[in-house]
């Protein structure tokens, strides 16, 4: 199997668990203070919502110049000109959906977890280079 299919069926696997959004904000909220206040007037089912569709791109990013842009444009929204996100936490917005992928998928193993970080790093590269000031 190549890793976009691992990724895909671990992806699919994590989203009959209701509960994978929820706790990967959960987590990730939990992290730090200034996270959690940035997202106080933010509508959480709507964020959830986006956040799923924006996992999508973010891994077609390897593979598609079209995603590559879209991921560009979210990362100047966090950037220094937007929400003023760090690189390092964007990494730590990463570490956290693999470990929720840990707690959320049933099949997980190694090889898994390479398959998310694969798919999504030159993604997550874009993300950050947005967020450098
Ligand atoms: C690769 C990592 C990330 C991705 C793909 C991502 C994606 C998105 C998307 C698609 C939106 C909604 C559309 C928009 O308004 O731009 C959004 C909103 C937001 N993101 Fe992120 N995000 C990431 C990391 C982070 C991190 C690390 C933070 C740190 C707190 C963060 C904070 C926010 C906030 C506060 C909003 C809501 C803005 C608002 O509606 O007022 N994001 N994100």
């Amino acid at each position: 199997m190549d890793i976009h299919e691992v990724f895909n069926d671990s992806y699919t696997r994590c989203n009959r668990n209701p509960h994978f959004m929820p706790l990967f904000y959960e987590r990730f909220l939990e992290k730090d203070e200034t996270f959690r206040s940035m997202f106080t007037h933010v509508d959480m089912e709507n964020q959830m919502k986006m956040i799923k569709a924006s996992l999508l791109i973010i891994m077609l990013a390897a593979t598609s110049e079209q995603a590559r842009a879209t991921v560009k444009k979210f990362g100047k929204r966090h950037g220094p000109d937007g929400l003023g996100i760090k690189p390092l936490d964007i990494d730590l917005w990463f570490e956290c959906l693999i470990d929720t992928i840990k707690e959320c998928d049933p099949a997980y193993n190694q090889s898994v977890e390479q398959a998310w970080r694969q798919c999504f790093n030159e993604g997550i590269t874009i993300m950050k280079a947005e967020c450098k000031s």
